[in-house]
């Protein structure tokens, strides 16, 4: 599956947001601003975890520097969630009528406006209309303005947004109305310390404004605690009543195996993404990793998942594709929930058959051939690719779009 690349007008948009905010500047100071900029979110985000509306979202440096820097990364990680969401998952998207959307600490709308253009992309006709909450009125106003500015981006939609902090009570939504809630890197910081939102019972009010067929993604950042909180309180959902099931990052409702005991590994996603060439300047003297993006993935509905058949025939890459002298091996979460050593013997592939295994990414989700065979313990062997099938193997498409 192919996804479109960042936009180039969003590039360009937000560069000028920030050359006209300070006209006198030159780009090289106002380039060294960005910088300080990003690097005090970084530790915020990493290191000080601490979020207030005063602190976050309320000044002009910190939401141009979100929107030059970290922007065009949420969009292409909410782009990779929801594409699993439409194409692995079964997301039963409508035919007739709006597609509503809830983005819950929207921010300036990398995630909300991603999935709008995605949903396009995919050839989704229907007019869709985007809710957008979040407590920083700037951010709320940008993500306006950016709809408002670059409408080919995202044809027939339409947003609403309210200032809104969402620990205290929501105005009334109606029950049952959104296709899509969008959680995009917002929760843990909802729940930060004793938050309503920290509990169960709020992620249950959030997941009552689904519709039947409607779908809750959340994304949240790479570290292993986030990445494990999202997991627990994703499988804890399952059990509420009514429950909710949960459709990823695993299969069959089942949850993240690496939640019980004290496993090595954590959930989380790293995928390939293309900086920009701002992201590029801004980066050139911090030395960010800007070419992957990590990030924690749930996908909750109303409905059960898909069945997904095959036990260990199917399964969801953890690991990179390592290369040791006589193999080539991953380790991933089969249908069945548990978790495999898939291993290849190098001299019984083709060189396209190697190629093909080390393209394979963390997260794509593969059919393996009959020939797997179960060894002791966890470990499996194959011999060859031939009737592998890709079933999830999202890629971005080459180029910045021009
Ligand atoms: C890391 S940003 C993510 C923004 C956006 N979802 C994205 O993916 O780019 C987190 C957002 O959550 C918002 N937020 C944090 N705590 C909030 C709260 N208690 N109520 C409303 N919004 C909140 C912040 O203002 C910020 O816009």
């Amino acid at each position: 599956m192919r996804l479109p690349p960042y936009p180039r007008e969003l590039e360009v948009w937000w560069w000028e947001q920030a050359r006209s905010k300070w006209p006198d500047w030159e780009k090289e100071k106002l380039l060294n601003s960005i910088r300080r900029e990003v690097v005090e979110q970084s530790d915020r985000f990493n290191k000080t975890r601490s979020f207030v509306p005063s602190s976050y979202g309320s000044r002009e440096l910190s939401i141009l520097s979100y929107g030059n820097f970290f922007f065009p990364r949420t969009w292409q990680a909410t782009q990779y969630g929801l594409a699993e969401a439409y194409s692995l998952r079964n997301w039963r998207v409508p035919t007739k009528g709006p597609l509503r959307i809830l983005d819950l600490g929207s921010g300036s709308g990398a995630g909300g406006l991603s999935v709008i253009h995605l949903l396009r992309s995919l050839g989704v006709p229907n007019p869709i209309m985007l809710e957008a909450f979040d407590y920083s009125g700037k951010s709320l106003a940008m993500m306006k303005n950016v709809h408002q500015a670059c409408r080919v981006l995202w044809p027939k939609s339409s947003i609403k947004t309210r200032r809104q902090d969402l620990r205290d009570a929501w105005p009334e939504l109606k029950p049952g109305s959104f296709d899509l809630v969008l959680l995009g890197f917002s929760l843990n910081e909802l729940s930060e310390g004793d938050s309503p939102a920290n509990h169960l019972d709020w992620l249950m009010g959030v997941a009552r404004h689904l519709k039947p067929s409607g779908v809750l993604l959340i994304l949240e950042p790479a570290d292993s605690r986030t990445c494990s909180n999202l997991q627990q309180k994703s499988s804890a959902l399952t059990s509420e009543k009514p429950a909710l099931h949960q459709h990823a990052p695993y299969f069959n409702g089942l949850p993240c195996p690496f939640i019980s005991g004290k496993a090595k590994y954590y959930s989380h996603e790293v995928r390939k993404i293309i900086p920009t060439g701002i992201v590029d300047k801004i980066n050139a003297p911090l030395h960010l990793e800007t070419r992957v993006v990590k990030f924690g993935l749930s996908i909750l509905g109303k409905r059960k998942a898909d069945p997904v058949p095959g036990g260990a025939g199917v399964c969801r890459l953890v690991s990179p594709v390592k290369k040791t002298k006589g193999t080539l091996s991953f380790v991933g979460i089969g249908a069945d929930g548990k978790e495999y050593r898939y291993e290849f013997q190098r001299r019984d592939l083709q060189r396209e058959e190697k190629n093909q295994l080390m393209a394979l990414e963390r997260g794509d989700v593969i059919r393996l051939p009959e020939s797997l065979q179960h060894m002791e313990d966890n470990r499996m062997r194959v011999s060859s690719t031939l009737g592998m099938e890709f079933l999830f193997v999202p890629r971005v498409s080459g180029e910045i779009a021009a």
